[in-house]
């Protein structure tokens, strides 16, 4: 399989830190600079607001965007809203009012998310949809994956495994435009095979905020439903896996039955090498985070972006968009893939596993 042409190398995460969970707290305000001519000019300020620091992803996220922006003398006011509608409307009035340039919003909900588009452009802020789309809305860029691709990804790779059976579908949060997109890739491979009767369906829900709890539950009760008869658990993230693997795990069932994730989260990537999960999708989050830093500082400097882009309609109107691609995982490319591009290292991916079941070093 050829390399991608994303390669790169991540740093460790830091965790959140209370500053940026916290309401209202945020980084000092934008020093003023003086540029080689002696005259006051402020620094491009951006806001980062986010729905959440709880997957592995978004601390990611946050880190490499940060440094990105600061590395092309930008700086960076990250809130985190846990999820919370009223409080990342709030977070993001806060970051207006400390007069920033550009907002990059991650939604947790698409549609309530629009009233922050209203304000910032009231200001002549522009607002990029980073990550997830906000709907019903003005937003002038929206910077993500190929999400409905990533959908299909998940359900070619499990019907790969097992084209025929029980099939259990557990969606994302019910809020994120994302988690639709999802499912509307997963029903394009997984929809004629339901209408031929190889696939039964025997539970489609959605696990609020993406909450592993949520299909710990799913999976326990469709497993109790069907006397474990189920042959596949469609996840819809490496964190609603975990849980059900940990589901199957219960009734020795772990392995047996094909379950899909995506992000690429180190447990995720254990779990593919141990057997227990058969694939995540991987999506280089280094990529989107400096494409979105670039571009927001494009933005706030009212420059053109200068960028090849499709368009989504987001329900008012089709928005300008630069979609990455997202690349399936399984055992056999892990090394070439994750691993290569220094996401994970090998010895923590495999750290449960004997030597000789780590892939051959180069
Ligand atoms: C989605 C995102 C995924 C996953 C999930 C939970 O919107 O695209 O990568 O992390 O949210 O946060």
């Amino acid at each position: 399989m050829a390399m991608i042409s994303l390669a790169f190398s991540t740093g460790c995460s830091k965790p959140a830190s209370e500053g940026e969970t916290n309401a209202g707290k945020t980084d000092d305000k934008a020093p003023k600079t003086a540029d080689a001519k002696g005259t006051d000019k402020k620094k491009i300020t951006i806001g980062f607001s986010m729905d959440t620091l709880k997957e592995e992803r978004w601390q990611r996220d946050r880190d490499l965007f940060k440094a990105k922006a600061e590395q092309l003398g930008a700086q960076v006011l990250v809130q985190s809203a846990n999820s919370d509608d009223a409080l990342q409307n709030s977070q993001a009035e806060n970051l207006l009012t400390q007069g920033v340039d550009v907002l990059v919003v991650v939604p947790h909900n698409a549609k309530t998310t629009a009233t922050i588009v209203e304000s910032a452009h009231k200001q002549g802020v522009p607002v990029i949809a980073y990550d997830r789309l906000i709907l019903d809305s003005d937003v002038d860029l929206y910077v993500s994956f190929d999400n409905v691709r990533v959908g299909e990804l998940q359900a070619e790779a499990l019907v790969k495994q097992a084209a025929k059976g029980n099939f259990v579908l557990i969606g994302g949060s019910p809020t994120d435009n994302n988690a639709k997109l999802f499912r509307e890739g997963q029903m394009n491979i997984l929809k004629p095979l339901i209408d031929k009767g190889d696939i039964k369906v025997v539970a489609d829900q959605w696990a609020k905020d993406w909450q592993p709890v949520e299909a710990l539950k799913i999976t326990e009760n469709a497993l109790t439903k069907n006397n474990n008869n189920v042959t596949a658990v469609v996840a819809s993230n490496d964190g609603l896996a975990g849980a059900a693997v940990q589901a199957l795990g219960e009734q020795k069932l772990a392995g047996k039955v094909v379950v899909s994730g995506q992000d690429a989260e180190l447990a995720a990537c254990q779990r593919i090498a141990a057997g227990t999960q058969s694939m995540t999708v991987y999506k280089p989050i280094k990529s989107l985070a400096e494409k979105a830093a670039e571009l927001a500082i494009k933005m706030a400097k009212k420059e053109q972006i200068g960028e090849k882009t499709q368009t989504v309609n987001n329900g008012k109107k089709d928005v300008p968009s630069v979609l990455i691609a997202p690349i399936a995982v399984d055992k056999s490319n892990l090394a070439s893939t994750v691993i290569a591009d220094g996401f994970h290292k090998v010895e923590d991916v495999y750290k449960d596993l004997p030597k000789d079941q780590w892939p051959a070093a180069k």
